[in-house]
């Protein structure tokens, strides 16, 4: 398959994406949180109960790995990527080496892991990955994000998905603005224009070919201290026209992260933003906490029951599925609830 056509298949309507890349730090802080051990054979167990669900074939395009998945084989005696690829979603890898402080802006963040990454790339490959994510971080303060931060994420953004189109993997370009602060919607959707104009800028310089990438950006979305909330409406609006003016039209597919958002809030928001999408992108979810959170907590309670769980995550999947495709509703909610 070609970059455009791999881009195309993991956001296709009624699909999206899982983030199922936590780091080992990050996993173990969410296992942590419904009282499981974070070892290697209950990370694995987790992840492998989700890809073994009906929800991979209908729902998810894509997941996305961390290293130690990627390497790790199945119950069944097949690797992981083997598994997700017989659902023929297409399995993915987060390549970076974590946000680390930015020298010169002690309390901002640049993403590292460019060391080293061709070679990396290669190996990848081979295991079976056919798409990569970076993700790069930034604050919203008085006084941040700087143009230091803004400017040397974007670089390495950039650098990175040149690399990765070079190992024939689609790149995932990840620069999240971070929900924490109080900030109005308003000054979200000021940051945000900053990052994308600069991250586009350095993509044209570093000549990655645009319609062999994915965008995953944050929606624009009032800080989580704001006194002021907005709707979905709002949000929505927002998000859309923020998307047509700062992302160039060749991107295929843009996919949004959640965020720290509810489950119910993320997919809500993005029927919205599909319902007003009156653009080429496809549109659609590349989730972490807002398609697992309620499946781990069924999970932790028991680890054996994979009925259960698996009917928990099928009902997050099919939601964001009809929200790629702007058909979700409140009801569907309901029922399942019932
Ligand atoms: P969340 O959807 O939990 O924000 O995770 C998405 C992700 O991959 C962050 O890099």
């Amino acid at each position: 398959m070609t970059l455009e056509e791999i881009a195309k298949k993991m956001v296709a309507k009624g699909k999206g994406i899982l983030a199922a890349d936590e780091s080992t730090g990050t996993m173990e802080k969410r296992l942590k949180s419904v009282n499981v051990d974070s070892t290697p054979e209950n990370r694995l167990n987790f992840r492998e109960t989700l890809f073994s669900s009906d929800a991979m074939k209908n729902y998810i395009g894509g997941v996305i790995l961390f290293e130690e998945t990627l390497k790790q084989k199945s119950s069944q005696g097949i690797s992981i990527p083997e598994l997700i690829m017989k659902s023929n979603s297409i399995p993915g890898i987060k390549v970076d080496k974590g946000a680390k402080t930015l020298a010169g802006s002690q309390d901002e963040k640049v993403t590292e892991g460019l060391d080293g990454l061709r070679d990396r790339l290669n190996e990848y490959y081979k295991l079976g990955a056919r798409f990569t994510k970076w993700r790069a971080v930034y604050n919203i303060s008085d006084k941040f994000p700087s143009s230091q931060a803004i400017k040397s994420n974007a670089h390495a953004l950039a650098r990175y998905a040149a690399l990765a189109q070079e190992a024939k993997m689609v790149p995932i370009v990840e620069p999240e603005v971070l929900m924490d602060g109080q900030h109005d919607i308003n000054k979200c959707y000021e940051v945000t224009t900053n990052v994308l104009n600069e991250c586009y800028n350095e993509l044209e310089i570093h000549k990655v070919f645009l319609k062999g990438t994915i965008l995953k950006p944050n929606m624009i979305l009032p800080g989580s201290n704001c006194k002021d909330k907005s709707n979905s409406k709002e949000i929505a609006k927002k998000t859309i026209e923020c998307l047509k003016k700062n992302v160039p039209t060749d991107v295929t597919g843009i996919a949004f992260l959640s965020g720290g958002q509810s489950e119910q809030e993320a997919t809500r928001n993005l029927n919205e933003i599909n319902k007003l999408n009156d653009t080429n992108f496809l549109i659609s979810f590349s989730y972490g906490r807002a398609l697992q959170q309620s499946a781990l907590k069924i999970w932790s309670k028991n680890m054996k029951d994979t009925k259960m769980v698996h009917s928990v995550f099928n009902h997050r999947a099919k939601m964001n599925g009809m929200s790629s495709k702007a058909e979700w509703s409140e009801n569907l909610e309901k029922e399942f609830a019932a």
